[in-house]
């Protein structure tokens, strides 16, 4: 038996699909696979082999992504109660960890469907804002940038992977995450109206100034660039069904839906904070 060591070994860890005990397994299904009953086979007879290739990297990585989630918002929930934060903001994030261990297991079990999870976790993903001395903020900006950022992201991604996916066990996959990533959307921007409106002038404008930086952020994880920006704004990325799909998106798909949700729901949502969206986005 070996556990991650960080400073051993710097690749990282898969997401681990080992079984445990019949007992944990048992409970563990229950908390995962709540509304759903999965048929896991695969007929890879429609895709060529860079396809499979593809969405065994694109599910991979997205089950890396997924981990990181699950850890930043335990993490959340921890400073949370460190706070004393309000037993109903406690109790309405915890469903979010939950929900993010299902969608890392979802996901790495669909990149071994696809040839072989290669996910890699490291240790530097897994905690926000260490940095940050002050837990009030700590709480605030790991809601603003996962949430309002992440979550508001995530939900048009996911639905518009509902739309070209065409395998049906990626196609319940990706039904089942932008279910639980709109009630993660929704919990972030109402709970940091609460904040805000608890946090002080001097703490709220630290929240300001960490927008330019978050968009930055998410507009290159997203594939976007100025070069790209240009690109969208003369040829619109539409998303429709097409050839047969094992849940990917090319790299415009994710520039177009950033810029899209940028512009009409993160700037919109941060204006109606009282945060100006679009100048934090100029500054960028
Ligand atoms: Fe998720
Ligand atoms: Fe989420």
């Amino acid at each position: 038996m070996s556990f991650y060591d960080p400073d051993a070994d710097h690749d990282g860890f898969p997401v681990d699909l080992r079984p445990t005990t019949e007992l944990v397994s048992r409970f563990h299904r229950t908390l995962m696979d709540r509304r759903h009953d999965l048929d896991w086979s695969f007929d890879e007879s429609s895709f060529s082999a860079e396809q499979i290739e593809n969405a065994r990297f694109q599910w991979s990585h997205r089950a890396v992504a997924e981990y990181e989630s699950t850890a930043q918002f335990a993490q959340l929930l921890h400073r949370l109660t460190l706070l004393g934060a309000p037993i109903e903001i406690i109790g309405a994030a915890t469903r979010l960890a939950t929900d993010e261990c299902r969608h890392a297991e979802l996901c790495a079990k669909l990149a071994e469907l696809f040839g072989g999870n290669s996910s890699s976790v490291t240790h530097k993903g897994l905690s926000l804002y260490d940095d940050v001395n002050d837990l009030p903020l700590q709480c605030a900006l790991t809601i603003l940038a996962v949430c309002c950022f992440g979550e508001t992201l995530s939900v048009p991604m996911f639905k518009s992977l509902t739309v070209v996916t065409t395998e049906p066990i990626a196609r319940r996959v990706v039904e089942i995450i932008a279910g639980d990533e709109e009630y993660h959307s929704r919990f972030g921007w109402s709970a940091l109206s609460w904040f805000v409106a608890e946090l002080s002038e001097a703490q709220n404008d630290l929240i300001r100034a960490a927008l330019p930086g978050l968009m930055s952020h998410f507009e290159s994880v997203c594939y976007g660039g100025p070069e790209v920006f240009e690109r969208l704004v003369e040829t619109e990325f539409v998303v429709e069904a097409g050839e047969a799909n094992l849940g990917t998106l090319p790299e415009d798909g994710y520039a177009a839906i950033f810029y899209a949700t940028l512009e009409e729901l993160i700037i919109p949502q941060l204006n109606e904070l009282g945060f100006d969206g679009l100048a934090a986005w100029r500054e960028r």
